[in-house]
């Protein structure tokens, strides 16, 4: 990034190109003075757009092109390239946008547009007056941004049990837990956001029911919040081990800021780890402990870890990474107690440690909507709308059920990307769009350099078909269920991958 900065690549967009040197559908990056600039062509129409992605810098023209939009390599941020707008989460700022003119076949950029404030989409009915969004996380931080972004013009509360704003969950367990990315990379928006955009977030603010009659929300305390419309995204809860030992204070979950804070703490001391679970998120505390320099012993009852989620070849690629980096496995095997400096497994093993972190999953916070009688199915059901069983009650994120129109089934996950998008079209549905949830679901996951991308949703398959070389970190597979893909995860293979989500969502429109 910093030789990027210091030199811009490309050609000198200012001094003109060949139209011939971008083929229809193609993009290429030059710069205008110190700014990169990516150049788009479609047809007879020339788009001139920043070259990286508004989430975390992703080179877009490493992504792909899809009708007006440009895709995001890394993290499948989307953008259209007539406004720059991020249309599609993880990315929220819109990219900078760029005059083309044209001299004969010679395509120039010379100036930038004024930003132009996105136009608010034609919505139908009475917008309401007032909306509570329960949950300061991924799905209600999404959706605030949006109702704004739509020119929601009422009054909004959103409604936190949190001690911090909302912030880049996944960061807490790679690069921040890791020691690479300082603590102000870690809030989503700074405080002047909610200000400015008239966001009433409140914090410490705990939601302990729902008059559904009254279209109030109770707080704990008594007081009440009135809502016209209410989101409920209240995520999920780390499942916490009942063992002997497991209240001690060198035993930590992960699941806010302040658990990545209070381990980052006990890690500045601590020489041996144990992480109980081999999830996403034990593993990545692993790799982070290990940058650290931290002794790292992984505790997990599979026999491969991942392998019910990626399937073998993946679960013992990601297992060969981490023993790379030194970690060492203790597979089919669980913890029976937790002592002050060590930790005892079933198989009578014991292993030193001064930290435990245990990542054993996560359960959907559900108390909310079980207590305000709103219809469940492990998890909270709504209408292919995210709106719940009771009218203006929608739902978000790691708790929703929703009918997934790629696998036919009515699911949930728990990924970041989908509890932002479906924050993004709940907020235009509160404000009567009528627009239905039809994501493909996405999620990342990172280890050590190594980043896997997953779009699609396959709960079991019966054939993975490899392309590539997994070893290799050069591959991509395709999970499938009598002969239908329903999943694809790759390795460094960024536009496959990108290619095979767009390809989910044409056979979606076109059946
Ligand atoms: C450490 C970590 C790393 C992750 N990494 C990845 C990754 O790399 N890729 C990926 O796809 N996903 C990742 N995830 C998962 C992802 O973060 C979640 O899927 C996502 O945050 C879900 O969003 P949400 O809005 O449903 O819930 P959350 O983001 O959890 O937000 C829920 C909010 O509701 C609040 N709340 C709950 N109950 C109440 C109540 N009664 N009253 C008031 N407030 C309440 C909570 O305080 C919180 O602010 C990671 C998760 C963690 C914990
Ligand atoms: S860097 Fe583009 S979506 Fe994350």
């Amino acid at each position: 990034m910093a030789e990027d900065a210091a030199k811009p690549s490309g050609p000198d967009l200012a001094q003109g190109i060949p139209l011939t040197e971008i083929h229809d559908g193609g993009m290429l990056v030059g710069h205008v003075g110190d700014d990169e600039v990516l150049l788009v062509r479609r047809g007879t129409k020339v788009f001139a757009v920043g070259a990286h992605c508004t989430h975390y810098h992703g080179p877009l023209a490493e992504g792909i092109v899809v009708d007006d939009t440009v895709r995001c390599p890394w993290h499948h941020a989307r953008f259209d390239l007539h406004t720059g707008e991020a249309i599609a989460a993880p990315a929220f700022d819109a990219l900078a946008c760029w005059e083309v003119e044209r001299e004969g076949d010679t395509v120039f950029v010379r100036r930038k547009r004024e930003a132009r404030k996105p136009s608010p989409r034609q919505v139908r009915g009475k917008p309401p007056q007032r909306v509570v969004i329960v949950g300061g996380g991924a799905g209600g931080f999404a959706a605030s941004e949006m109702l704004r972004r739509e020119g929601y013009g009422g009054e909004l509360v959103m409604l936190s049990n949190d001690s911090a704003a909302p912030v880049d969950r996944p960061n807490l367990s790679k690069d921040y837990l890791a020691g690479k990315a300082p603590e102000d990379w870690v809030p989503l928006r700074p405080e002047s956001f909610y200000t400015d955009n008239r966001i009433d977030l409140r914090l410490n603010t705990e939601v302990t029911g729902i008059d559904v009659p009254g279209r109030a929300v109770v707080l704990a305390g008594g007081g009440r919040e009135t809502y016209d419309r209410l989101l409920l995204a209240t995520g999920a809860e780390s499942v916490r081990l009942s063992i002997p030992g497991a209240d001690q204070p060198h035993v930590f979950t992960l699941r806010s800021l302040a658990d990545s804070r209070a381990i980052i703490a006990q890690a500045s001391g601590a020489r041996r780890a144990v992480v109980l679970g081999a999830s996403f998120i034990g593993l990545e505390v692993a790799a982070s402990l290990r940058a650290r320099d931290i002794e790292v012993h992984v505790v997990a009852p599979e026999k491969r870890p991942m392998e019910r989620i990626l399937g073998p070849q993946l679960g013992d690629l990601i297992r060969s990474l981490h023993e790379e980096q030194g970690v060492i496995f203790h597979l089919e095997d669980t913890a029976a107690a937790i002592e002050r400096n060590w930790v005892t497994l079933k198989s009578a093993n014991t292993l030193e440690a001064d930290l435990v972190v245990v990542g054993i999953g996560v359960r959907p916070r559900l108390s909310l909507a079980e207590s305000a009688g709103l219809a469940l199915d492990r998890g909270v059901s709504v209408s292919s709308y995210l709106e719940t069983s009771a009218a203006g009650i929608f739902a978000a994120g790691d708790i929703a059920r929703w009918p997934d129109p790629h696998s036919g089934e009515n699911i949930r996950v728990e990924h970041w990307v989908v509890a932002e998008r479906q924050g993004q079209t709940a907020a235009r549905n509160m404000l009567g769009a009528g627009e239905k949830f039809t994501v493909v679901p996405f999620f990342w996951s990172q280890h050590y350099d190594v980043p896997i991308g997953y779009i699609g949703h396959a709960e079991s398959w019966d054939d993975i078909a490899v392309e590539g070389d997994v070893t290799a970190k050069d591959c991509l597979l395709r999970y499938k269920r009598n002969g239908r893909v329903l999943a694809v995860a790759s390795i460094y293979r960024d536009v496959p991958n990108l290619l095979a989500e767009a390809e989910m969502e044409r056979a979606l429109s076109a059946a």
